[in-house]
């Protein structure tokens, strides 16, 4: 065994500890009252890296504070940048988590909290890989650099800004980023695609007050029931979307795609059992995983109206909202999805109803070629760890801020997802698997190493 390896068991129950420090902090994004908790995530993982003799800044932005930190030069070695977040979902509902979701609890080879696996335990295993380095060889043999922000919950806002105006500081040959999941237990996988996001409030407003539904009911629109045929219009019984021109610009999948994606040993029925559903939906003429990975979807997120106390009341309510989200594939432009959602939703307002659309985040999905150097480290380093090469993934969810690394640092990012999909990210009980996390600090450490073998 290498003597980085040994470290890292000796070490291994000290990680555990620190990374429960982090977890205690409610790093909140979404919530203006934890903007303390925030600064306090940062300065504690600030502390980390200035420990290990990194350069580090913590960067005040119109938001939540930046670390960026960087290690000694190495002259003529590639030079990886390591993406994170240190914020977090809120955790309601609190009376579903069987421990406290700010007080991390070890059970059955888990660790259980809010952030356990979004993202600051995944986002932990690289600066200790990092320490185990630094301790045993006195050095890395690559030249790293952390950027670990703390608004990826809330869009990513100031870090967008920062990369724009800061590109310079942030040249690298390829960036890597632990924020999701391997295929499955056991399963180690390289994420090629990342879905993009749309993501709407709308709000109908109808009569000028709540009136009585009897005295009332059958005059006039009553904007929730507006509502629900207008969420209900926007996708057919096929799973098809029926905005004119949504599909457009989605690229469709290869059949190479489709062919490997069928010889992944998914179990759709223990994927089904796991969140206690008897059957799955989606679009027709696509497997469950080609639903998830590569084909957009419309998902109402949240919807109120009318009288939610206990009883009945007999009312019209009016007004009426939704929030709502598409997830994009590559190619799709959230600014057209945008336009066209817009003279949709104008054709079909009934009369007596007012729509306003509110537009929230919106990032297009990403392709990650897969016949790079770097992809190919990134395999022997799981290879190592995990001891099974990974296969190669799409992901359903969003990193918006990947488009930006592509974009502005003309770099390409190696997703190295340690989590697993039943982890319960942005769910009541989190966690990450305890084995995972070491096997993810590992591989990075050999990652590291795999790297810098690489000629510039
Ligand atoms: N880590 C997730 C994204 C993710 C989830 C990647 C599953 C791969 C697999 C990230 O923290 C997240 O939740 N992203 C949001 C983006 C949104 C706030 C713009 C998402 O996907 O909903
Ligand atoms: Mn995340
Ligand atoms: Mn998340």
């Amino acid at each position: 065994m290498s003597g980085i390896d040994q470290y890292l068991e000796s070490q291994a129950a000290r990680f555990e500890d620190e990374l429960c420090q982090l977890l205690r902090i409610p790093s909140i994004s979404t919530d203006a009252q934890h903007g303390d908790d925030l600064g306090r995530a940062a300065d504690w993982v600030a502390d980390q890296f200035r420990r290990l003799g990194l350069t580090t800044e913590v960067i005040p932005t119109a938001g939540n504070p930046l670390v960026l930190a960087q290690s000694p030069p190495v002259p003529g070695a590639p030079t990886a940048l390591v993406y994170g977040h240190y914020d977090v979902q809120p955790p309601d509902p609190l009376d579903k988590w069987t421990t406290p979701p700010f007080e991390p609890a070890r059970r059955d080879g888990n660790l259980y909290a809010r952030g356990a696996t979004d993202d600051k335990g995944q986002m932990f295993t690289h600066v200790k890989s990092a320490e185990a380095w630094l301790k045993v060889e006195g050095r890395l043999p690559i030249n790293l650099k952390f950027l670990i922000e703390g608004e990826e919950e809330v869009g990513s806002t100031s870090l967008e800004k920062f990369i724009v105006e800061h590109a310079d500081r942030l040249a690298c040959d390829c960036v890597v980023i632990s924020d999701g999941a391997q295929f499955g237990a056991g399963i180690p996988a390289i994420t090629y695609g990342l879905r993009g996001i749309a993501y709407y409030e709308l709000r109908l407003s109808g009569p000028n007050r709540d009136l009585h539904s009897g005295t009332f009911g059958g005059s006039v629109t009553n904007p929730a029931t507006a509502l629900a045929r207008l969420l209900a219009a926007m996708i057919d019984e096929h799973g098809r979307i029926q905005i004119p021109g949504f599909y457009d610009d989605v690229v469709p999948l290869s059949p190479r795609e489709r062919s490997e994606y069928a010889a992944l040993p998914f179990d759709e029925q223990q994927y089904l059992r796991q969140i206690g559903v008897d059957g799955a939906t989606g679009e027709e003429g696509y497997t469950l995983l080609e639903r998830r990975w590569a084909r957009p979807t419309f998902d109402v997120n949240g919807l109120w109206s009318g009288y939610q106390g206990e009883g009945a009341k007999t009312v019209l309510p009016a007004t009426a909202g939704a929030k709502f989200s598409f997830r994009l594939v590559p190619n799709q432009d959230p600014a057209k999805i945008t336009a066209a959602l817009k003279s949709w939703l104008a054709q079909r307002c009934p009369p007596g109803i007012k729509t306003e659309l509110i537009e929230f985040h919106g990032a297009p999905g990403v392709l990650i070629p897969l016949d790079s150097p770097y992809v190919a480290a990134a395999a022997r380093a799981i290879q190592h760890a995990f001891g099974r090469p990974p296969v190669y993934t799409r992901e359903g969810g969003s990193i918006p801020i990947v488009t930006t690394f592509h974009n502005r640092l003309k770099a390409d990012t190696l997703l190295l997802g340690w989590g697993r999909d039943d982890d319960n990210a942005h769910s009541p009980n989190e966690k990450i698997s305890l084995a995972d996390f070491h096997h993810g600090i590992k591989a990075s450490a050999k990652l590291w190493e795999e790297l810098a073998k690489i000629k510039k």
